[in-house]
């Protein structure tokens, strides 16, 4: 893999803006001042056994304490607080109960049609519970994997804690992917059961999400799942197996309110969430119990802050890892009250995010740059138009934001009155691990800053050397974590090689390999450059290339396709394809349009291809390797620069052109 710097950070680090923590955030934050900051960095790095496990032993509940902090012995698979028996659920929900929270509020939701919820600590524990008890009389026990494919609605936070009391599982299927996807994620998992809904409202539309999931069961495909459990939520119409599916508003409030947490080992799964890569199957990245609890419930401490009476937002989805540890787990660890929101900006309401800022008085709002940089074009009278004065911190994740994007941000939604973090982290590494810490750290437009405390974060060169300041190259984290991934589900040498493999230091020791290009400046800040592998960032969505260009190909009419990333405005990335097609078949206006629809038939509308070019042939080196560093140029309509003497076929290269 060939290390290419993007232009794009050329001018980001050129950026020379630097944001001191105000007095008044540095005299209300836990962690003020960077000494403070650097006091945990160093106490963490001189000893990190007793960093990590004094910091489980007073944030996590244990039943039975662990007996070792951290097991090394056979890298890379870890394992943290081995011995010890805690349970995510229980940290979430008993401990507050215990402690007096019960009547505070723990979520806040508000429907895409506008009805809203506000359900108490003790609500939830008891919801939780009865769903708990649900699950096993359907036959869901210990280690059973649990699928959900749901709509933003506080059942889908209720199913992921229940599996968590019980020890099963979950896998989390976005309710955007299609029933190709969804079936491909069930099998690899072997999932059970599918918790879902009859719809779901997306865009004030409705999508039909237990048909897809009746499609991706037609004809015994998923021989593993037993039952389909269906919380009713817009009421359509659907088609009911009495012998396999069961309503959640028949099954669960029968049920007791009285449901012992599982006593799990740390090391335990807790669940599987399928991710992108750059082969063309999503890989189901492992966490565990105790290890993932942990990581999200600091890190969310660390950076958000949240104080009594706060109101904290993440506008994520639970689908992806971001709503696993930042609008379920990390907040509820924290006994925090979170806001899940049904719906996103769309034309009828493109003001909605303001609207429930300004209707909740939302004091922490963390979102995706795609977002911001689409309402920065549409210009600041909207956001201007809304009473945003609860707000207190901004944060950013997914992408890289622009200089640009991160200034409206502070100026126009924060009205220069909130610090802006960039956090940057992945599905794999279970929570944020580059992120300023609001009270401590300095902050620059475009740059996620310092890692965290017991983060060694580095950039490398192909030999796993650190690089000099300013140049470019990978981004490894050089010792465990307690939130890193334990493996691939089903694929351990996938894990070893494409994470801890690739990059090799002469010492032997194990790096962890992101897929992502950074660099260092000056300060040691990192400014990440995106992705160096064949994965792109559409909207904040991860997807593979090869994802894409094997759905392509599944179509009947295509030969060949290969699919790169094209710089957007807004989207960060958009989708184009190159393709060939199968003998006589006629390039048509319709045939278009059925690739398009072809793809999001088979992994979802998120995949969906901007651009498709029909082409005689693909540019490939005399290996028979698809070229696309030269298609990357020809799709953002740049000159072909570098070498291009492995080209097997210059003419393609003319031909592409024209
Ligand atoms: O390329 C990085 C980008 O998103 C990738 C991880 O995607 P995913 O696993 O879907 O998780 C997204 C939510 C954590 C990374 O490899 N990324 C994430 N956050 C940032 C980022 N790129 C730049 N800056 C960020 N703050």
């Amino acid at each position: 893999m060939s290390f290419e710097p993007s232009a794009r950070i050329e001018t980001v680090l050129s950026e020379g803006r630097v944001f001191k923590p105000s007095s008044k955030v540095q005299s209300t934050s836990t962690i003020s001042g960077f000494e403070k900051y650097q006091q945990m960095v160093d106490s963490a790095k001189s000893d990190p056994n007793k960093f990590w496990g004094d910091a489980a032993l007073k944030e996590l509940h244990w039943f039975e304490p662990f007996e070792t902090v951290l097991d090394w012995s056979n890298p890379p698979f870890a394992r943290w607080f081995d011995g010890g028996k805690t349970n995510v659920s229980y940290n979430c929900l008993d401990r507050h109960v215990l402690n007096g929270k019960g009547e505070e509020i723990a979520i806040i939701w508000e429907g895409e049609p506008g009805d809203i919820r506000r359900i108490t600590y003790k609500e939830l524990f008891m919801e939780v519970c009865k769903t708990a008890n649900a699950l096993k009389q359907i036959g869901i026990g210990k280690g059973d994997l649990v699928a959900l494919y749901m709509p933003m609605i506080p059942e889908a936070a209720i199913a992921m804690l229940a599996c968590s009391r019980i020890g099963a599982p979950h896998s989390v299927v976005f309710g955007g992917f299609s029933s190709e996807a969804l079936r491909d994620r069930l099998n690899d998992g072997e999932a059970k059961v599918v918790i879902t809904a009859d719809g779901g409202y997306r865009k004030d539309k409705i999508i039909s999400l237990k048909k897809a999931v009746d499609s991706a069961l037609k004809n015994n495909a998923c021989p593993t799942v037993n039952s389909v459990l269906i919380v009713q939520r817009t009421k359509e119409k659907i088609s009911f197996n009495p012998e396999r599916d069961y309503w959640w508003h028949e099954l669960v409030p029968a049920q007791s309110s009285e449901c012992s947490p599982e006593y799990m080992d740390s090391e335990d799964r807790l669940f599987v969430l399928y991710t992108s890569g750059s082969t063309g199957k999503p890989k189901g990245v492992v966490h565990t119990t105790a290890g993932y609890n942990l990581w999200a419930h600091l890190t969310f401490q660390w950076i958000f802050d949240v104080k009594k009476d706060e109101i904290y937002w993440c506008t994520a989805d639970v689908g992806w890892i971001t709503g696993h540890s930042y609008i379920v787990y990390g907040p509820l660890s924290n006994g925090v009250t979170t806001v899940m929101y049904e719906g996103v900006p769309r034309p009828s309401n493109p003001g909605a995010f303001w609207e429930v800022i300004q209707k909740h008085k939302i004091n922490i709002f963390y979102t995706a740059p795609t977002a911001i940089r689409a309402f920065m074009k549409s210009g600041r009278s909207l956001p201007d138009s809304y009473d945003l004065s609860s707000l207190r911190l901004l944060g950013t994740v997914g992408e890289p934001i622009n200089p640009e994007a991160w200034m409206w941000y502070m100026e126009v939604i924060g009205r220069n009155n909130c610090p802006v973090v960039d956090t940057w982290w992945q599905t794999e590494t279970g929570g944020v691990m580059i992120s300023p810490l609001p009270g401590a750290i300095p902050t620059k437009p475009g740059s996620a800053t310092l890692p965290l405390p017991g983060i060694e974060a580095d950039v490398v060169n192909a030999d796993g050397d650190s690089v000099n300041e300013q140049e470019g190259g990978y981004l490894v984290v050089k010792r465990p974590w307690p939130g890193m991934m334990r493996t691939v589900h089903g694929d351990s040498k996938r894990f070893r090689e494409s994470y801890w493999e690739f990059l090799k230091p002469k010492d032997g020791s194990y790096v962890y390999f992101a897929g992502d290009g950074a660099r260092r400046d000056i300060d040691g800040y990192f400014w990440i450059m995106g992705r160096v592998d064949d994965v792109i960032n559409v909207s904040g969505h991860r997807l593979g290339t090869m994802e894409i260009e094997s759905a392509l190909v599944s179509h009947a009419s295509v030969a060949e396709a290969a699919v790169v990333g094209r710089s957007d405005e807004v989207k960060g990335e958009s989708i184009v394809a190159f393709v060939t097609l199968e003998g006589s078949n006629e390039l048509t206006d319709e045939l278009l349009k059925d690739l398009k629809m072809h793809v999001v038939n088979e992994i979802g509308v998120i995949a969906r291809p901007d651009e498709i070019r029909f082409t005689n042939a693909l540019p490939k080196t005399r290996s028979g390797k698809i070229m696309r560093r030269l298609l990357r140029s020809l799709a953002s309509g740049e000159e072909v620069k570098g070498d291009t003497s492995t080209l097997e076929d210059k003419n393609v290269l003319d031909e592409l052109r024209r």
